[in-house]
């Protein structure tokens, strides 16, 4: 079986529903359920042995020890983190305590496991380490995508977080030995994405007939990979990945944030039209910049294409039009999410189970 952490993020629950929809190995799935954390995203594996639950921090050694010894995973796949950049400027120290700290403890338990272990069980174990393209800082608008080589230039507490993370998991690597991937992805989209992040922010919104609020000028430029190809990267590292290896990963997607949202306006004025029979784009505001905003990300992602063979499966055009359908389809899921109902799922289908 193999440990995954954050398993009830939208990248996690993601790959967890997709990793036990192609195969039978068990997962158990460590996250802390914060705010980002939706139990309900999983509600599809409720009475399936293959997914066992564990509601922890990563940071708690104990935990992850007795949960290493109990189940014996072949490789931990790390997603918990802070993942908010706004979150991040706002206060940061929830960010240190989980990117650094507890990345830190994750590998301590990991290092001892796995320090135990012997034979194939020992040559064959992994740990992939999930991080972002934003530890590499930002592009002028005619600088290179970036390559696992670039230096690392993280702007926002979050990125900062990120890369101290990324740079732990490497000494494990380079000083013990510890058999560690790490991938580093451009900005993911899709199904089951908290509405505090630009692309389900802008689809609520319109829905809900509020402002679709632009950071400053909306040129800034970010790489879109739909979340289902992100997944089958991270399996593919996982399966071929080289130990000590960095891999990025990107569909080849630039867009100006005010693309995207104009994007998902002409979208939703086909799929979902405004009763007054106007565009939702009228809806668009420009506010407030965000600070030390990062201007353009760009992945280089070559290294996984030739060395892993692995290419996404969805265009931004297939992608971006599955995604608007998913939430006009899931009012449900949203609803819950926004009036913090979500939270109450773990009481009412966790609360009386036994460990
Ligand atoms: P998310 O915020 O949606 O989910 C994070 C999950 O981690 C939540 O379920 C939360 O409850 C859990 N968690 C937080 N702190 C924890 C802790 N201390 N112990 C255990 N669980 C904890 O994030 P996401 O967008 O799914 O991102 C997952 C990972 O992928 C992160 O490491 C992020 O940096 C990275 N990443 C995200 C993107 C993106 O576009 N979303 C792109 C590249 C990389
Ligand atoms: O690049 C990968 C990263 O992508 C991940 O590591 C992060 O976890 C993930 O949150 C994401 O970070 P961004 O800051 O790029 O994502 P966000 O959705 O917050 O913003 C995308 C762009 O849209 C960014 O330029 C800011 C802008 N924006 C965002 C929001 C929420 C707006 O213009 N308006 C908004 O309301």
């Amino acid at each position: 079986m193999i440990l995954v952490t954050g398993g009830a993020g939208f990248i996690g629950a993601n790959f967890v529903l997709d990793w036990l929809a192609q195969k039978d190995e068990p997962v158990i799935n460590l996250d802390k359920l914060t705010y980002a954390g939706n139990l309900e995203t999983l509600a599809s594996l409720q009475g399936d042995c293959r997914h066992i639950f564990v509601q922890g921090d990563i940071g708690d050694s104990a935990l992850v020890s007795s949960l290493l010894a109990q189940h014996k995973p072949r490789a931990i796949v790390n997603f918990a983190a802070e993942s908010h950049v706004d979150r991040s400027i706002h206060g940061p120290e929830a960010f240190i305590e989980t990117n650094v700290v507890g990345t830190f403890r994750l590998l301590e338990a990991a290092k001892a496991y796995w320090g135990e272990l012997s034979g194939d069980d020992k040559t064959d174990f992994r740990f992939l380490h999930v991080s972002t393209d934003e530890v590499y800082g930002s592009l002028a608008k005619d600088d290179s995508a970036f390559r696992e080589t670039n230096r690392y230039e993280p702007n926002s507490p979050y990125s900062a977080s990120k890369a101290a993370s990324d740079h732990l998991v490497r000494a494990y690597h380079h000083t013990y030995g510890l058999p560690v991937l790490t991938t580093n992805c451009s900005n993911n989209y899709g199904p089951y994405h908290f509405p505090e992040k630009l692309i389900p922010l802008m689809i609520v919104n319109a829905l809900a007939g509020k402002n679709l609020p632009v950071y400053g000028d909306g040129q800034q430029i970010r790489d879109w990979l739909y979340v289902k190809d992100h997944c089958s990267a991270i399996r593919r590292v996982l399966e071929a990945g080289t130990p000590g290896e960095t891999y990025n990963v990107g569909g080849w997607n630039e867009k100006a944030n005010i693309d995207i949202v104009h994007t998902i306006c002409k979208l939703m004025d086909q799929l979902r039209p405004r009763d007054d029979g106007r565009s939702y784009c009228e809806q668009i505001t420009f506010v407030a910049d965000r600070p030390g905003h990062d201007r353009r990300y760009a992945i280089d992602a070559r290294k996984i294409e030739q060395e892993l063979g692995w290419k996404p499966a969805e265009t931004f055009d297939t992608g971006i039009r599955k995604t608007v359908q998913w939430y006009l389809d899931n009012q449900d899921w949203v609803r819950n999410v926004q009036s913090g109902a979500y939270r109450e799922w773990v009481e009412k289908n966790y609360g009386r189970r036994a460990p």
